[in-house]
Formats: C-alpha cells, structure tokens, sequence
C-alpha cells in the first residue's frame, strides 16, 4: 500500500467514525445542504405570508425560494402549495405552515393571561394539545406560541398573551404549553412545533407602549426575562423567535448576545429562530441599520435563521456571501437549523394532510375549554352574596360583555367562530332560566359605548330584579399585540352605569372580562361580589354561570397584581424592599395644611395610593375559606447541596368541597445585591373536601435560591433565608433556615 492510500483509507475511517456518531437526520441534513445551491440555501430562509395560490407563489415555490408560509389555513390551499415544493421544486423540500395559534385554533381557551390565573399547568397543556389537534387539520404544523416574555405592566396590551408577572409561573406555564403543541412526538401529524417568544425582554418595553425601548440590566435580564425561555428550550421548544424591541440599544433580531451566547452556546437550542415580522427591516428605524443590506448581515451574524416578511435575506444574503462579509458557512448552519425542524416534523416523510371535518369543537373540546374557563376566573371579592341561592327569583344580566360572542374570545383568535361561542346571557338563560327569571339589557353596546340611553333600561332591568349581574371590562381590540392603554379603567360609560345600578340598592355582581388587569377600585367597592374571569373564551358563558350559580366553586388567583392607579406600574409584588420601605403613609386629603417638608416620615409610597396594590399577585378567594398552618421545615441549615422539605397543613375551613393553590416563597434577606422581597418557588392546586385538611411538602434546594451575579455567576450565598407557604404573595408568616 502506498503511503497516499494508507492516507485516504485512515480518512474514509476518519469521516466514517465522525458520520455514526452523527443521528441519522443530520446525516440526510448534511446530504442535502451539499447539494443545495446558495439561492436555495437563502429561500429556506424566507418566511412569507400566504397569497394562496398566486402565479408568483407558485413560481416562487418552484424555484426553492421559500421556506415557510405564515398565515394560510385553506387546507386545500396548503395542500397544493406543499405539493409544488415537494413534487416541483428541485430538491423537493417541503414548507412548514406557520401561524398564531395562541390560546386555541377554532376551539378558544381563555387568553393566556386567564390560562395562568388557573395555576394549574395541565389546563394550558390540554389546551395547547387541543390547538394543535385543530389547527394540524389544516396542515398548519408550527405555532408561534408560547409567549414566555414576563410581563410586569397592564399597560401593555400584549400582557394578555403572557402568564403574568413572574418568571417561576411563565416557565411552568410555557413548559406546559410546549408539551401540550408538540405532543408526544414532534413528527406525529398532530403535533406543531411551538415558538417560544420573543426572545427577549420584550415585556419590559417602557411605558407598557409596545415595540417600545428596553434597558434591562444582565442580572435583571437573566433573572427576571431569561429564565422562562431557558425552559422552553428544557422543554424541547422546536423553535424561537425574537423580540421586536431592543435591550439596551441592541434590536433583538441583531442581537447576538442573545441569539448566539446565551440561546446557542449557553443554553445548546440547536432548533430554528426565526425573526419576528419585517423585524429585521425594522433595525433601519432603530438606527441601528441604515439599509436592509446592513440590517440582514446584522441578523443573519446574530443567528436569526429565518426571516419573517422582512424579504431582507431573499433580497441581500447572497450579495453579501459574493462580497464576502458573510461566510456561506453561517448560512448553512441557518439552513441546518431550519431543515432540522422540518425533519423532526416529519415533514419530509408526510408532507400533506388528510382534510379532516370533524376537527373542530369535538365535545372533549368544549369540555376542556370550559374547565380552563372555570379554573381561570379569580374571586376578588365576596360579601356573602355568591353562589346566588335560591333567594334570588329575579336576575338582571346587564353589561356590554353580557352578550358579546366575539368580545370574549379576547386577542388572537383569527380563526375563532363566534357562532360557536356561548356567551354569559345565553349560557345563564339556557342553563338556569327555569329555576330563575333572566331579565337581559346590556346598558351599553359595546365596552367604549359612551351613549347613556342604555344605561336607563339597564337601571329599569335592575330595579325588576333581586340581583344584578354586571358583565364589563374590555373588548377583544383593546388588548393584544399594539393595543396599549394608558388609561386602563373601564372603557366608556361602563363607570356610570356601574353606580347607576349601585343606586338602585340591589346587590351586584361585578364580572370582568378583560385581556389585563383594570383600575376598577371603586367599581369593586361598588359591587357586593367580584369575579375577574379575563376573556374566557368560547365557553366563558357557561363556565361563568356556573360559578355564579355554585354549581363549580371559584379557584383561580391572580397571576399579575391588579394596581389601584395606573400611576403605581411598575407594580409587582417580587420588588425590592428599597432603603425606606413604605410605612406609616399620610394619604394626600390628610395632609394639613402648611406642615413641615418631612413631617409625612419620607418613605417610599405614593401619597395618593400609598405602597400597595389594589390586589397582590396569587391573591384569589374561594365560596370556601382555607387556614394554613405554621411552616414547618425538616431542618434549619442547608448544606451547600443538600435540600430541606417545608410543609404546612392546609383546612378547608369552609362549607364546600374546593380546590386551593397553597404558594411557596422565598426570599434571601441579605445578600450582596437586594433581594426581591418574595420570589414564587413552588405551588400546588389541592382539592379539599369541606372539613378536609392535607399536608403539603414543597422540597428546596440550592439552585432555587441562588441568583445572578454581576460576572454572570448563578449561585446561591449562603446565610439565612426566609420561606412563606401561604395563599398569596402577601400573607403568611416567614420561617427561616441558613444556607451553608
Ligand atoms: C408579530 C407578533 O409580534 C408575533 O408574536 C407574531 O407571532 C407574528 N407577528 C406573526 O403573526
């Protein structure tokens, strides 16, 4: 043998060694990429919006210059697209078939602001399975949801879209939904790719404007935004998007501290980003961009595999590989990301799908998706008047969202049917008209109705009534992706008709259905009982006359704390303590006249809202009361490694049989940066039976109470800590043990 051969036989070894320790899908990756020519490499990186089947798509998809189509659902549409690129197109590389399907595709859950109010994460998983099952129907097998971003301010009307204010719930909560969009396995027909979004911070945009600027500081960054994403990706997220705002100066679509240090190398996501839509254009209006050219080399050196309708890769990519500012190899690994999410799907194999009719509503469904509704709504207030006895001949439904098919479905929901939407009226009049007479009169049309004519019939319906149930709060439009308030009290007349009715002396039940938590103080202080029930969905009607009725006891709690003022946002309940935490508040109509400049005591309130919120995070009543008590733990030091158990007893005190969410939370009293006051750690939703008590364990290691540092170390200090089980964030008393 000469010495050449020797060689090529030691290489063929070599590549052969290195191929079987590749799976098999990187091996067919590999195979194709190879054989792919640069244009086709840069189409599978262009995402664009349907225009069913337009000459120019066609001609488009035959040419390998699309990756994916967002927005078609005509299955018959997506069925003969999907069969251009697979039987007519070169390489027969099939297109994934993107859209929002948020909280439900034809079956609407509750947004996932309600989802999460549920504190149980299988409702979102059911719901999220139930999406993909309907939505996969028509071929749509990629999902840009779960939105993880934490979300802090009701102003922001994507807030709907979250799981509220804290990085513990949202991770559990994102984590669920991933499962439940993607099944037991991504390549079954179906399972949809979930999206977790939007990489990152994007719920810190100042003001709650949305698209807004964010500065967020990397400790703040890793603790606060950072962690319910690193959970998708635990939980196998398919694919990521980024954020249309930038941190700290930095467009999250050119980003690559986040795209690339953290998602890929820290956190190894070896699936698909795709940018959010025209976000990679959008870096021209940031100024950080003068010209698309500049903004897509930008996106693609930051890792964004796939350009949402910004038509900025499709149009520049290559130039830029001609003129050598990017390497083809970058490009190939965006390929890679992307074709490794198609072959997961199964894609390749199963490229079509069987039309299906009876998709849609199955009564498991409708099921689910009122259970979501009943465990979503929070009891904020309850002067014994609900459940509604049989005292009650006479109920007025009055409201704007009494009777408001659409309204209730909240944001996102392009696919809903309000036909097959049962609203509060209808669900009360079908479901108890027999035992109660149901007097309807919305008072107002619609939730900014700011005509009065109405509002005398409902007063009429009421003073005929023994009981009045007032349906208020938001239209779907007023929250969701730049449906922003800075005002966030009840739209229109809504105040006016709720005190009219208060006058009239009839005891009230105030239900809000809203996409964000409302400055309703007086309102409440108005109402003899309050449900906050968000939007609910398709079956928020019955789900809510069953709560109001009895039939279901009411057990959701707040997964976002409702302010007094718009004034207090930021307002959450894992602040800091501050050097002067709020005591003794003077409120502004007690101040005397002329006193001296410190005589209020200079703490950290506001002199007309003093230093808490209207409602705490994890608040939420129940008909049934529940004594919790006193935190027990299996030890008082920690070892460094080692874990201890608290536990507490929980009573249903109460006289119905009712589900609980008992609340694990700590807090690291001295530390070498401050501390939130409480970090959420664990929580469990128990059912008690009335007189039932159960012991409830929560285990606690290190890494729950450790916290980033400013040189990018995460770990706990050691030292005393303070551990709550409790029923919200606010209540309870705190036990200590010391870490090592
Ligand atoms: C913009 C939104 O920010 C994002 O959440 C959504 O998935 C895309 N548009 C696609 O509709």
């Amino acid at each position: 043998m000469t010495k050449k051969t020797v060689f090529i036989l030691m290489l063929t070894t070599l590549l052969f060694a290195c191929q079987k320790g590749k799976d098999s899908t990187e091996i067919k990756i590999d195979k194709l990429i190879s054989e792919m020519t640069l244009d086709e490499k840069i189409g599978q990186m262009n995402q664009l919006t349907g225009m069913g089947l337009s000459d120019d798509m066609k001609e488009q998809l035959k040419n390998g210059r699309v990756g994916s189509i967002l927005n078609e659902v005509d299955v018959n549409i997506i069925n003969e697209l999907q069969r251009i690129a697979v039987e007519e197109s070169r390489l027969h590389i099939p297109l994934i078939f993107g859209r929002d399907v948020i909280h439900g595709y034809k079956t609407i859950f509750p947004i996932p602001l309600g989802q999460a109010a549920s504190w149980d994460p299988k409702i979102a998983e059911t719901g999220a399975r139930i999406a993909a099952e309907e939505a996969t129907s028509v071929g749509i097998r990629w999902t840009f949801a779960p939105m993880v971003d934490v979300s802090r301010d009701p102003r922001w009307g994507r807030i709907a879209e979250s799981c509220g204010e804290d990085p513990y719930l949202t991770s559990v909560f994102g984590a669920a939904m991933v499962k439940g969009f993607q099944g037991d396995k991504l390549s079954d027909s179906n399972s949809m790719a979930a999206c977790a979004k939007h990489f990152a911070g994007y719920g810190a945009a100042e003001a709650g404007k949305d698209y807004n600027t964010t500065w967020i500081p990397d400790v703040q960054l890793r603790d606060v935004y950072l962690p319910s994403f690193k959970a998708a990706v635990d939980a196998g997220a398919a694919t990521f998007m980024c954020s249309f705002n930038d941190i700290n100066g930095v467009p999250s679509s050119g980003n690559k501290y986040l795209n690339r240090d953290i998602l890929r190398d820290e956190w190894k996501f070896d699936g698909m980003l795709v940018s959010d839509w025209g976000s990679i254009d959008q870096m021209i209006s940031h100024g950080v961009s003068a010209n698309l050219k500049n903004a897509a080399a930008k996106a693609i050196e930051a890792g964004v595999d796939m350009d949402m309708m910004a038509l900025a890769y499709i149009t520049h990519l290559k130039k830029l590989v001609e003129e050598g500012v990017i390497s083809e190899k970058i490009i190939d690994e965006s390929v890679r990301n992307i074709l490794r999410v198609k072959f997961r799907l199964g894609l390749f194999e199963n490229p079509n799908v069987k039309p299906d009719s009876n998709a849609f509503y199955k009564p498991e469904a409708i099921a689910a998706a009122k259970y979501a509704a009943e465990e979503s709504a929070v009891l904020l207030k309850n002067n014994n008047l609900l459940p509604l006895g049989s005292s009650f001949k006479t109920v007025a439904v009055v409201g704007p969202l009494a009777d408001a098919a659409l309204e209730q479905f909240g944001t996102w929901s392009f696919d809903a049917e309000p036909a097959h939407a049962v609203t509060p009226l209808k669900a009360i009049t079908d479901m108890y008209g027999k035992q109660y007479k149901i007097i309807g009169e919305p008072g107002l049309v619609f939730s900014r109705d700011s005509n009065a004519t109405g509002i005398t019939k409902a007063v009429a319906a009421a003073k005929k009534a023994d009981v009045v149930l007032v349906f208020a709060g938001e239209e779907a439009i007023l929250s969701g992706e730049a449906h922003c308030r800075a005002d966030i009290s009840l739209p229109g007349l809504q105040n006016q008709l709720i005190s009219e009715l208060k006058k009239t002396g009839k005891p009230i039940v105030l239900v809000i259905m809203a996409g964000r938590p409302l400055t309703i103080e007086k309102q409440i202080n108005e109402s003899n009982a309050v449900l906050y029930a968000f939007h609910g969905g398709t079956m928020a009607g019955p789900a809510l006359a069953d709560l109001i009725f009895g039939k279901v006891i009411p057990s959701g709690k707040l997964p976002v704390t409702i302010p007094r003022m718009v004034g207090q946002i930021p307002v959450y309940y894992a602040h800091k303590m501050t050097g002067r935490p709020g005591t003794n508040f003077v409120t502004i109509d007690k101040i005397p006249i002329g006193v001296f400049q410190t005589s209020l005591g200079n703490t950290s309130f506001h002199l007309d809202a003093g230093d808490k919120p209207l409602y705490p995070f994890g608040y939420g009543l129940s008909y049934s009361t529940f004594e919790y008590s006193k935190v027990k733990l299996s030890a008082k030091t920690m070892e460094k490694n080692g874990k201890i158990t608290a536990e507490c007893t929980v009573k249903n005190t109460g006289k119905f049989d009712a589900k609980e969410v008992v609340q694990l939370y700590v807090r690291d009293p001295v530390a070498s940066l401050a501390r939130p006051v409480r970090e959420l750690k664990g929580f469990e939703k128990i059912l008690l039976k009335a007189g039932e008590s159960k012991t409830i364990k929560f285990e606690i290691d290190a890494t729950q109470l450790g916290f980033w540092h400013e040189d990018k170390t995460y770990y706990a200090e050691p030292g005393e800590f303070q551990v709550w089980i409790s029923k919200d964030s606010q209540s309870g008393e705190a036990v200590s043990f010391k870490l090592k």
